[in-house]
C-alpha cells in the first residue's frame, strides 16, 4: 500500500484529552458568525463588541467593529493578572549555546518598557515601524510594544537585502526602524545594521527619524548621531509602568510584505480583533494546546507570517510556553533541533516540509540519538507535505504516534484555514484535509463552477473570515484585482486543489507565477526584474522547477548582452555574478539555483513568455504543446542547449 492510502484514526487516549471536539464543526455550521463571535469572546475586550461581521463594503470586511481591545494586553498583562505571571513565556536558545528564559511577568515588564521607549521616540498610534531583527526575544518584545501603543509594524525578514528593506520602508513610510547589530546564524555573527545604514543612505527613506539598535553580537557598527538610539539605554532606562490603551477592533496591527505576480511586493494589511481571534483559536485547537503543560516550538522566523501568527500572537494570546531558537539547524551539527526538543521537552513542534525532507535525506540516525518522547503533536506548513516525508516525520520525530497537522494558509489569510484537528480527524498523509470549523472553501473550474470530488481546480474561500487581510497597503485596486476579481464575491487563493473521494482536500501548488522555495514565497517577476537590472542581461525568464528538497528551485533563463560581457572581460563568471546580483537586489533566498543562458525565449505572438515550456526544460520533461509560439523553433534551440550542458 502506498503512503497516500494510509489512514490514522486518533487514539482514544489522545481524543479523550483533546481540546478540539468534533462538535465544533456542527456548531460552526449552524451559526457561523455566532461561532466566531464566541471565539472572539475568549479575548479580553475593553469595550465588548455587538456587531460580528460587516461585509457591506465587500471585499473590505469589518469584524467586531464596535469593540475595542489592546493586542498586547491580551497577549501579556491578562495572563499576569490571572495569576500566571510565573509561567515561562519564552525559552530562548541562542545559536552559540547561550540561553535565557522570560516569564510572562518579565516579558510584560519588558514590553511595557519598550512601549514607553517608543512613545519617547515620538511613535504614536497609526505610525509605521519597520523591524529588521534576528530571532531573539527583543524581536517579540519589539512587535508586542509596537502593537501595544497602537502603531503598525512591518517586519522585514533578516535575509532580505538593503534594497528590499529600503523599498518596504518607503512603501509604508516607516518612522522608526528597530534592528540589531547582528545575530548568530550558520556558526557566525551575521550583521544586520549595515543593511539598515545602506537602506537609509543617499536620501532614501526620508520618513525614518530614528533607528533603535539592540546589541546582540557586539560587532562594530557605524553610528549616526541623532538618528541611532541604543535599545539598552532607551528601553533599559524606561519606566516599567504602562497602561495599555484600547483600540478599535479594526485598528491596523501590521503590514507584512509578500511576493505577488508582479515585481512589486504587496504590503498585506492585518488588523487587530479578528486577526487575534483566529490566531488564538487556531493555535489552541489545531495544535491541541494545553497552555499549563505544553512546551511549544515553531521554527519559523518572525519575518514571515508563520512567525507572526504562531510565534508572536497566537501562542502569547493563549499563554503558552514556547521555545525560540536563533540560528540554523546545522550548528554545531544536524542534531541541534532534536537536542533543543530534548532539552526543553518540547511537546508541540511546528515546521516546514522542506526541513523534514532535508533531515530525511541526512538519515534517521541523527534524530534517533535524541530523546524525543515529549513530542505529542507535530505540525507542517508552507507547502504540501509529501506522504513519504509525512511518514518519516511521524515515525522519527513523532515516536510513531503523534498526530501531524498539515496546515494550509497564507500571509493573506492571517491564520490557519484548512487542517485536520488532532484527536478528531482521521489523518491522511499528504492531504491538508478539511476547512476548519468556521471556514468555507470550494474548488472551482476556470469558469467558476464548483467541482466535486476527484476533479482538480482552483481553491477559493467562499465566506469572509476574521483574520482575513483587510487590503494591500496603499493599493485598494490591486487588492480587489488580485483576490476578488477572478470569481465574483469569492477569495481566490492562487492555489490549485482537489477534493478526494472521501472529501479531503489536496493542495496542488500555486497556479500563478508565485514560487515556493523552501516554504518561502518568491515571485518570478521580482527575480526577473532583479536580473534585468544587471547590465549583462537583456531579457530574463524565471520559473520554479520541482526540487526534491526545497519543493521548488529557481531556474533563470537569460539572454545576455554580449557587448557588455566583452567589456567586462570575456572570462566573467556570468552565473556567479548574476546570482550574487540577485542576492544583493532581493536577498540570498532569491538566488537562482541554475542560470541557463539562451539566445531566445519562447514567446507567444502577443509577446508573453511561455513559462510552462521553460518549466518543461527546467524539469527535464518532454516539451509540451508549442503551437502558440511565435517562433516554434525556439524550443528546439533551448532544449538543444540543455542537452549540450546547462550553464550551472
Ligand atoms: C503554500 C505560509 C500546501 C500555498 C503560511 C500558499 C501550502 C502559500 C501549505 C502561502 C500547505 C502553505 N499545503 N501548500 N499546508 N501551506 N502553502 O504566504 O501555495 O508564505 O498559497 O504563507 O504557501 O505562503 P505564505
Amino acid at each position: 500500500m502506498s503512503a497516500e492510502n494510509y489512514h490514522f484514526a486518533p487514539s482514544e487516549a489522545f481524543a479523550r484529552q483533546a481540546i478540539a471536539q468534533a462538535s465544533l464543526y456542527a456548531e460552526a455550521k449552524a451559526d457561523r458568525l455566532g461561532f466566531w463571535a464566541k471565539q472572539a469572546r475568549e479575548l479580553y475586550w475593553h469595550k465588548p463588541f455587538t456587531q460580528t461581521l460587516d461585509f457591506s463594503n465587500a471585499p473590505f470586511a469589518k469584524w467586531f467593529a464596535d469593540g475595542k481591545l489592546n493586542i498586547s494586553y491580551n497577549c501579556l498583562d491578562r495572563h499576569v493578572e490571572a495569576g500566571n505571571g510565573d509561567r515561562t513565556a519564552i525559552f530562548f536558545e541562542g545559536e552559540p549555546g547561550d540561553s535565557k528564559q522570560l516569564t510572562y511577568a518579565e516579558l510584560t515588564r519588558e514590553v511595557k518598557k519598550a512601549a514607553n521607549a517608543l512613545t519617547a521616540l515620538g511613535i504614536k498610534a497609526g505610525d509605521r515601524v519597520a523591524i529588521y531583527m534576528p530571532m531573539i526575544p527583543e524581536a517579540v518584545i519589539a512587535m508586542q510594544a509596537v502593537a501595544r501603543v497602537g502603531a503598525v509594524h512591518s517586519v522585514i525578514f533578516g535575509g532580505f537585502s538593503a534594497e528590499s528593506l529600503s523599498s518596504r520602508i518607503e512603501d509604508a513610510e516607516a518612522k522608526l526602524v528597530i534592528t540589531a547589530d547582528g545575530g548568530y546564524r550558520k556558526g557566525k555573527a551575521s550583521a544586520l545594521k549595515p543593511a539598515v545604514d545602506e537602506a537609509l543612505s543617499a536620501g532614501k527613506c526620508a520618513s525614518v527619524k530614528n533607528v533603535l539598535v539592540v546589541r546582540r553580537t557586539n560587532q562594530d557598527v557605524d553610528w549616526v548621531e541623532g538618528r541611532d538610539v541604543e535599545w539598552r539605554e532607551a528601553v533599559g532606562n524606561a519606566s516599567e509602568e504602562h497602561e495599555a490603551q484600547a483600540f478599535d477592533a479594526e485598528h491596523p496591527l501590521f503590514i507584512l510584505y509578500t511576493s505577488g505576480t508582479t515585481g512589486k511586493p504587496k504590503g498585506i494589511l492585518h488588523t487587530s480583533g479578528g486577526y487575534l481571534t483566529q490566531a488564538a483559536y487556531t493555535h489552541k485547537n489545531v495544535f491541541d494546546l494545553h497552555a499549563e503543560k505544553d512546551i511549544y516550538w515553531c521554527t519559523a522566523d518572525v519575518g514571515w507570517i508563520t512567525g507572526h501568527s504562531y510565534v508572536v500572537y497566537g501562542p502569547l494570546a493563549n499563554g503558552a510556553s514556547q521555545v525560540i531558537y536563533e540560528g540554523t539547524p546545522d550548528i554545531p551539527d544536524w542534531g541541534r533541533w532534536w537536542s533543543i526538543i530534548e532539552k526543553y521537552k518540547v511537546s508541540i513542534f511546528y515546521t516546514a516540509p522542506t526541513a523534514i525532507r532535508t533531515f530525511m535525506k541526512l538519515g534517521s540516525e541523527i534524530p534517533d540519538k535524541y530523546n524525543l518522547k515529549s513530542i505529542r503533536v507535530l505540525g507542517s506548513v508552507g507547502e504540501p507535505i509529501n506522504p513519504e516525508a509525512w511518514m518519516w516525520y511521524r515515525a522519527h520525530i513523532g515516536g510513531g504516534q503523534a498526530p501531524i497537522v498539515d496546515t494550509w494558509w497564507q500571509t493573506e489569510t492571517g491564520a490557519i484555514m484548512v487542517s485536520p484537528l488532532p484527536g478528531v480527524t482521521t489523518l491522511k498523509p499528504g492531504s491538508a484535509q478539511v476547512p476548519l470549523p468556521g471556514v468555507s472553501a470550494a474548488v472551482l473550474d476556470d469558469e467558476g463552477h464548483e467541482l466535486g470530488r476527484g476533479d482538480p481546480g482552483l481553491l477559493v474561500l467562499t465566506e469572509p473570515w476574521p483574520a482575513m487581510l483587510r487590503g494591500i497597503w496603499g493599493d485598494p485596486d490591486r487588492f480587489k484585482e488580485t483576490y476578488w476579481s477572478k470569481f465574483e464575491g469569492k477569495y481566490f487563493a492562487g492555489d490549485g486543489a482537489k477534493w478526494d473521494e472521501e472529501g479531503d482536500l489536496w493542495l496542488l501548488g500555486r497556479v500563478d507565477d508565485v514560487m515556493n522555495v523552501s516554504g518561502h514565497r518568491l515571485s518570478t517577476a521580482e527575480i526577473e526584474s532583479a536580473l534585468v537590472s544587471h547590465p549583462f542581461v537583456a531579457e530574463a525568464a524565471v520559473v520554479g522547477a520541482k526540487d526534491e528538497t526545497t519543493g521548488q528551485a529557481i531556474v533563470a533563463f537569460v539572454i545576455l548582452r554580449q557587448n557588455q560581457i566583452e567589456a567586462a572581460g570575456n572570462d566573467a563568471d556570468v552565473s556567479k555574478i548574476l546570482r550574487e546580483h540577485v542576492a544583493k537586489e532581493i536577498g540570498p533566498i532569491a538566488k537562482p539555483r541554475t542560470i541557463i543562458v539562451v539566445a531566445e525565449l519562447p514567446k507567444t505572438r502577443s509577446g508573453k513568455i511561455m513559462r510552462r515550456l521553460l518549466r518543461d526544460v527546467a524539469e527535464d520533461r518532454p516539451i509540451g504543446d508549442v503551437t502558440t509560439l511565435a517562433d516554434t523553433s525556439v524550443m528546439d534551440i533551448i532544449s538543444g542547449k540543455i542537452a549540450g550542458g546547462a550553464n550551472d
